[in-house]
């Protein structure tokens, strides 16, 4: 292969692409990075990594390093992965992907400090109505202060809101809301501010995407709830729109309008963990690339074209170690999904392109960009995110 790359062109700068049904060499690295296009537009790229793979895989540390300014740990900074006991943390692998991204000049996002999934098993038996709101707050206090100054942005509370639930407040019957009541998303929030005054601190959810009755429901409750902490005057500066997509389904205006109305309120809003489902498209791969990297231009151009979207990350980097390949998401066929912009080899898939297309139409005002890191209101300073 050295042969024939571009003079002056590093072996791993470089790599095979299907265009056209023929593979062509193709640079993505340096000044061709994810990185680097989206540095040029004021937003910050990347994806869910692990640090096991960081630790132990040259080409995916190589490819996270290349192409992310920003990251976030898929599963390592979760109740399960951090509290092996109640009275026990283990911080090595939330620490890995910190160091990481510091040793690489990337931001880094924290997710999350509290989901109704991904809790200990130990946490049915030892938390109840009395203890709840310590644990939760004592959690957030340890977490989020051990990484303070350090993270770009933390998910304080994933997921709370399910109109199945059926309750006027929209929010998910869990085991948060059965233990402490409503209150306790205000509670993490405080918490979260307390222990880290810098981070950007994020509400984040999935299926608020689409036009679709179920998902314009939900996402008229998630502002609903944003609007209701505002008016409370909770410390909360972002919006998190998962956008776990599927080939086939386009985002509409809806979410544009969304995004909108909390620029309004001084809300940023993240593209938190993209990746597009190619379950239903058949054919061969080149189609069902094609599919994929058709929902990655139109819904990134839509997105990143409103400057309070200010981050975009994937769901990972490669399809070697996506959560769709899980055997519940796995496709009818059996072959492997390919939702992320590298597949399983780390060959830039036509996501990546159509990614980097979508960065490059992103045409907002520098004065119009929010800041990306978070700064307490002082009189005279400049644009901010106002807590009220
Ligand atoms: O590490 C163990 C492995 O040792 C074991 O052999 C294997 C057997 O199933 O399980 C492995 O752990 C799995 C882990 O992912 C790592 O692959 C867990 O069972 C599995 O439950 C876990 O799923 C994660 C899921 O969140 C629940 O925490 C997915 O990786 C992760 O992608 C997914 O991420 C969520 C976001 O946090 C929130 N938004 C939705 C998103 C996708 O579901």
């Amino acid at each position: 292969m050295a042969a024939i790359l571009p003079a002056g062109c590093h072996k791993h700068a470089v790599g095979t692409a299907l265009r056209g049904g023929a593979p062509t060499l193709v640079e993505m690295t340096g000044p061709r990075s994810l990185r680097a296009h989206a540095a040029a537009h004021h937003l910050l790229v990347g994806c869910a990594v692990a640090p096991e793979h960081l630790d132990g895989e040259p080409q995916y540390a190589k490819t996270v390093a290349d192409q992310a300014s920003i990251v976030v740990p898929e599963n390592s900074m979760k109740w399960a992965a951090l509290r092996p006991t109640p009275d026990r943390f283990d911080f090595r692998g939330a620490d890995d992907v910190v160091v990481f991204a510091l040793t690489h000049d990337q931001k880094i996002r924290g997710h999350n400090l509290c989901w109704h999934e991904a809790l200990p098993a130990w946490f049915e038996a030892a938390v109840n109505r009395d203890n709840a709101s310590r644990v939760l707050t004592e959690h957030i206090r340890i977490v989020a202060g051990r990484y303070a100054g350090k993270i770009h942005s933390w998910d304080v509370v994933n997921e709370a809101v399910d109109p199945k639930s059926g309750r006027p407040d929209g929010l998910r019957q869990s085991p948060w809301l059965e233990l402490i009541g409503p209150e306790y998303i205000e509670l993490a929030f405080r918490a979260a501010r307390e222990a880290d005054p810098a981070a950007l601190l994020t509400y984040n959810d999935y299926a608020i995407e689409l036009d679709t009755p179920e998902q314009i429901e939900k996402r008229g409750q998630v502002m609903m709830l944003v609007r209701r902490l505002r008016a409370r005057g909770v410390p909360i500066n972002a919006v998190g729109v998962q956008s776990h997509l599927s080939a086939g389904e386009t985002p509409g205006a809806g979410l544009q309008h969304f995004v909108r109305e909390l620029r309004a309120i001084g809300l940023q809003v993240f593209i938190t963990e993209m990746d597009v489902n190619d379950r239903s498209v058949t054919g061969d791969v080149a189609d069902r690339d094609a599919a994929v990297a058709h929902i990655y231009r139109d819904y990134l151009t839509m997105m990143l074209a409103e400057p309070n979207v200010t981050a975009a990350l994937t769901w990972g980097i490669t399809d070697r170690y996506t959560w769709l390949n899980l055997p519940k998401y796995a496709r009818a066929d059996g072959k492997p999904q390919r939702p992320l912009p590298f597949d399983a080899d780390y060959n830039p898939t036509p996501a990546f392109f159509a990614e980097r297309d979508a960065i490059d139409s992103r045409r907002v005002a520098t004065s119009a960009v929010p800041s990306d890191s978070y700064a307490p209101f002082r009189p005279g300073a400049g644009p901010r995110i106002e807590e009220e």
